[in-house]
């Protein structure tokens, strides 16, 4: 597989599909500041985002999700050639959302920021965090990871440890998200600092700017 093309966009979502020669043993990644989205049309979102969106407490929260799904159907749309608005998801088992005709995918969103995984053939599995939430790396470490994954981390020099933590935990949730098995996949059951040579994932950081850190994992 030719390494991930990290395709970005910021500021307005015009997407040329003119640019897009989809090779289909690449995976894409797309990312969007959201803050930058100013006036965006969310017409395109279907019942179902739109009442998940309702249900949501605060304006901030809400206008995050709409953005991010009207971002990833503006994405998809891309390689569907059809409008943003038609796209139908379907669940799976745990709850990964999939197209019945089209690429797979996979959305991220933390803060400002989205990520959606695209590809022809492998199912993808992408995460985003935020990096300036606070957290006890330790705790999270020892509770949720595997072992190993504690043993590296704390072998991380300390001005390094908090970029460290994040990465695992980007990690394993792009590894769960690849797998489409969310938390119910187990925690902790493999390493993702140092994965073992014959892990069926592979793994790569996305750049998704300061304050951020983002995996996406490739089955
Ligand atoms: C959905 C889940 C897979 C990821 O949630 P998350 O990291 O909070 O949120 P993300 O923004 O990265 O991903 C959410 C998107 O993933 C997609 N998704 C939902 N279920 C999914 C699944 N089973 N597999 C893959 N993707 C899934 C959806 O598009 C969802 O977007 P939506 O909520 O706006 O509809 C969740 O089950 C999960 O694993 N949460 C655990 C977080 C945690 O406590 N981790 C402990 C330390 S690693």
């Amino acid at each position: 597989m030719a390494s991930p093309n990290l395709r970005e966009t910021v500021s307005e979502h015009s997407f040329d599909s003119s640019d897009l020669h989809y090779d289909l043993s690449e995976v894409h990644v797309w990312l969007a500041d959201l803050s930058a989205w100013q006036d965006p049309d969310i017409s395109c979102l279907d019942e179902e985002e739109r009442s998940r969106s309702a249900r949501l407490r605060f304006d901030a929260d809400r206008g995050r999700y709409e953005r991010s799904h009207a971002f990833l159907r503006h994405v998809l749309a891309q390689y569907t050639g059809t409008d943003p608005g038609v796209l139908v998801f379907k669940s799976a088992e745990h709850g990964k959302p999939f197209l019945l005709r089209g690429p797979r995918f996979n959305l991220s969103h933390a803060g400002e920021r989205a990520a959606v995984a695209v590809a022809a053939r492998e199912e993808v599995g992408v995460d985003i965090e935020s990096t300036v939430r606070r957290v006890d790396p330790e705790e999270i470490l020892t509770r949720f990871f595997h072992p190993a994954d504690l043993a590296a981390w704390r072998a991380t020099p300390r001005a390094e440890r908090v970029d460290r933590f994040f990465e695992a935990w980007t990690r394993q949730e792009a590894v769960l998200k690849a797998l489409g098995t969310g938390i119910a996949g187990g925690l902790g059951r493999s390493p993702v600092l140092n994965p073992p040579a014959g892990a069926p994932w592979r793994l790569y950081p996305i750049e998704a700017g300061p304050g951020y850190k983002a995996t996406l994992a490739v089955l």
